[in-house]
């Protein structure tokens, strides 16, 4: 892990000098993206899932000729998951780089730090999988290649109602993170609006490692199900200590939960448990089955997961956009990728709305016998 960070970044270390002396000497034979992604600290497989989505597509794009007769440069900045990083990193894509677009990130509080300074520079940002609403809100040079928490969290409302016949629900709220505090606000409304009680309202900050007080006070309401709205990390340590605090309504949650070290780390506490996310590897596509071919081939047999199908199809979506717009010239850039329609990436046909945010389906995941099970399909 560590090592490959280390080429990683002295790679794209190389290449920004590589293209600084190329400039001087009058080139700019290639098309510079930019991407940002948390490829080590806390949320480290969602950067590097949706890295090598991303490097995967632009290596296609590559063999494949390029895009306008120019091969495509992929400049990859690690922002940690550190606060603060995000917009160092674009900053520096975008002033000394000097990208055309940018690719990033997975994590809305990542992408809401980075997203108006993409915007204030007129560089068309795509972001793989934030689904916070406020993301695209910042302005118009902000997309997404995926569904909102609009939508999500309503999804997940009628699921308890529905499927797990929950009257009362408890929520569990990580408040360091936007993504958390905006998905169980949408949940919320949903369901209460339902007819649905939510029993108790508890706090986390993501990083936290003992859970206990907000487990026992939930318990003591005894809900038909809980609604935990976080990132797979912590969402593996509070499994498994509502499993030791004796626990047994189910928990459920969003995009957050998808991980496989979800299930390294909360075993045999994620079983019976629950979540929504964007697409499935086995969703029987065409689109969906080349990619996880191609995929497995280039990343030592790994089985993707949601984020490297959406880093992916954010690529592919850019490409896309360039080619019809005939440049990359900003403007006319930024009008293609709002223009997207039907397009067919690997996680769904991808049509943006005028508010930049595409409408696509979801799908929800039960977890049993230690492993992710399909379960059902949402539509828009
Ligand atoms: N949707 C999450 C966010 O906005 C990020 C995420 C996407 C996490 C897909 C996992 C899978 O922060």
């Amino acid at each position: 892990m560590k090592f490959s960070t280390r080429l990683l970044i002295a790679s794209s270390a190389f290449a920004a000098a590589f293209s600084l002396t190329h400039c001087k000497s009058g080139g700019g034979d290639t098309i510079k993206i930019g991407e940002f992604a948390s490829l080590t600290g806390k949320e480290a497989t969602f950067g590097t899932s949706s890295h090598e989505g991303t490097l995967l597509a632009i290596e296609e794009l590559n063999a494949a000729g390029g895009v306008l007769g120019k091969k495509l440069e992929l400049l990859t900045e690690d922002d940690q998951t550190k606060a603060g990083e995000p917009a160092n990193a674009v900053n520096k894509l975008i002033s000394k780089d000097g990208v055309v677009a940018i690719l990033g990130e997975v994590a809305s509080s990542r992408s809401l730090e980075a997203a108006p300074i993409c915007q204030q520079n007129k560089i068309p940002m795509i972001s793989p999988a934030s689904t916070n609403p406020s993301v695209t809100k910042v302005g118009d040079h902000i997309f997404r290649v995926c569904f909102t928490d609009t939508f999500q969290g309503a999804a997940l409302a009628n699921f308890a109602s529905g499927t797990l016949k929950a009257k009362k629900v408890a929520i569990l709220t990580d408040v360091k993170s936007d993504y958390s505090k905006g998905l169980a606000k949408n949940f919320k409304e949903k369901f209460t609006a339902g007819g649905g009680q939510i029993g108790s309202e508890l706090d986390f900050n993501g990083g936290d490692k003992d859970f206990k007080g907000q487990l026992t006070s939930i318990k003591d309401n005894a809900p038909d199900a809980i609604f935990l709205p976080g990132y797979y990390n912590d969402v593996a340590l509070i499994c498994i200590q509502a499993k030791q605090l004796g626990i047994t309504a189910p928990i459920f949650g969003g995009d957050g939960w998808e991980s496989e070290s979800l299930l390294t780390i909360g075993k045999d506490a994620m079983n019976g448990n629950y979540f929504s996310t964007h697409c499935a590897v086995d969703q029987g596509t065409p689109e969906m089955a080349k990619f996880v071919e191609a995929y497995k081939k280039r990343f030592n047999g790994k089985t993707p997961d949601a984020m490297a199908v959406l880093g992916y199809d954010s690529a592919l979506v850019l490409a896309d956009a360039m080619k019809r717009s005939g440049t990359t010239e900003s403007a006319a850039l930024r009008k293609a990728v709002a223009e997207t329609k039907d397009f067919a990436g690997a996680s769904g046909k991808i049509t943006l709305n005028e508010d930049r945010d595409a409408l696509k389906a979801l799908v929800f995941i039960k977890i049993e016998n230690g492993a992710f099970k399909y379960t059902a399909t949402v539509n828009p």
